[in-house]
């Protein structure tokens, strides 16, 4: 529960990711302070002063300091953005070796600060560390999520609203799963502009030729790749993400979204002791109520096989608990 007045962020790594986490928190101005943490403590305190430059034009005042562990104990929201950096043509689940030996001693160092409040994965593969992150740090559920399918469902949602030249945010739905390969739409749940977007492409045919439901999901999937081989990697999508889930946090709103989650046994989704992404109540206590979808056999048959992608993959580290 964010309890107090004064509220604190620590981003750890200040990378692409974490540097473009950082603005965008501060752009917005959603903390009193916000705190960086690098293992080279230049980058940190480079990171700090650079954007501490252009307080003096933002909306909203926010302390901007490098740190060290001891002030995540204090924190609100802890983000962990440390990790390899991303290869080309290498997926998200190819990084996992690289990745548990950086987040690894980082949780120990969070764990052993105290830290009380919500732990915010980033780093990929983000479902496996997420669930890893639940276990070596001991928090309670509620308090440890993963970024997981919220940026593919922003992506959805984009090229949903670039193909038909109107708002994204006219879309209502979900991608669940993975943060993966294995992520899917359960397109019998998304709406558009009063109906079904299924309906919707199937009333306007002939604006759309060629356009498929199956293709839709296909770009979502592929977006970071297509954006990692265009500019190298992606920073402004997942920092705009993390912001909009720092914001629901810290501002206490009560909003939907699809995080990466521990998945136990709730309604007909019949998967336990896994972290994948579903649309969740997200709120200054963190991960609430999940939303029963009602999905459909294939759709169910889809999320299984995504939960065994993830839960193969948490074998391979569980080793280190
Ligand atoms: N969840 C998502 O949607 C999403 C999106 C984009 C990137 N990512 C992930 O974010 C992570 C960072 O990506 P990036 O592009 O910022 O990479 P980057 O190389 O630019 O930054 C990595 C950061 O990790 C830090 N780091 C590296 N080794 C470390 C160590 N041994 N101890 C402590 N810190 C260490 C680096 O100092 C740097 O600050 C990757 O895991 C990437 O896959 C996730």
């Amino acid at each position: 529960m964010v309890t107090s007045n004064r509220s604190r962020v620590v981003v750890i790594g200040t990378g692409s990711v974490g540097s473009a986490v950082a603005s965008a928190i501060v752009q917005q101005g959603l903390c009193n302070e916000l705190v960086l943490i690098n293992h080279n403590p230049d980058k940190a305190k480079g990171l700090a002063m650079d954007l501490a430059d252009g307080l003096e034009f933002l909306g909203r005042f926010v302390t901007i300091r490098p740190g060290s562990w001891a002030d995540c104990q204090c924190a609100d929201v802890v983000i962990v953005t440390a990790g390899p950096k991303p290869k080309p043509g290498e997926t998200r689940m190819q990084e996992l070796g690289a990745a548990i030996d950086i987040v690894d001693p980082i949780l120990r160092h969070i764990a052993d600060s105290g830290f009380d409040g919500i732990l915010l994965m980033v780093s990929n593969p983000v479902d496996v560390l997420s669930w890893f992150a639940w276990k070596r740090t001991g928090l309670p559920r509620e308090q440890v999520l993963g970024s997981g399918a919220a940026l593919d469902t922003a992506r959805m949602k984009t090229i949903i609203g670039e193909l038909t030249h109107l708002d994204p945010r006219l879309v209502s739905g979900y991608v669940i799963g993975e943060h993966g390969d294995s992520q899917f739409v359960p397109w019998s749940t998304v709406s558009f502009i009063g109906k079904s977007f299924a309906q919707y492409l199937e009333d306007n045919r002939s604006r759309y030729p060629g356009v498929t439901l199956a293709g839709i999901e296909e770009s979502t999937r592929r977006r970071g790749l297509d954006i990692k081989g265009l500019r190298g990697g992606t920073s402004y999508g997942i920092a705009a993400t993390i912001a909009g889930l720092v914001r629901t946090i810290l501002w206490n709103e009560r909003s939907v979204v699809s995080i990466s989650t521990l998945v136990d046994g709730e309604y007909e989704y019949g998967e336990r002791d896994v972290f994948l992404s579903l649309p969740v109540a997200l709120d200054g206590n963190g991960v609430g109520d999940f939303v029963d979808l009602h999905l459909s056999g294939d759709e169910l048959s889809r999320f299984h096989a995504s939960a065994a992608v993830v839960r193969e993959h948490c074998a391979l580290i569980a080793d280190r608990l």
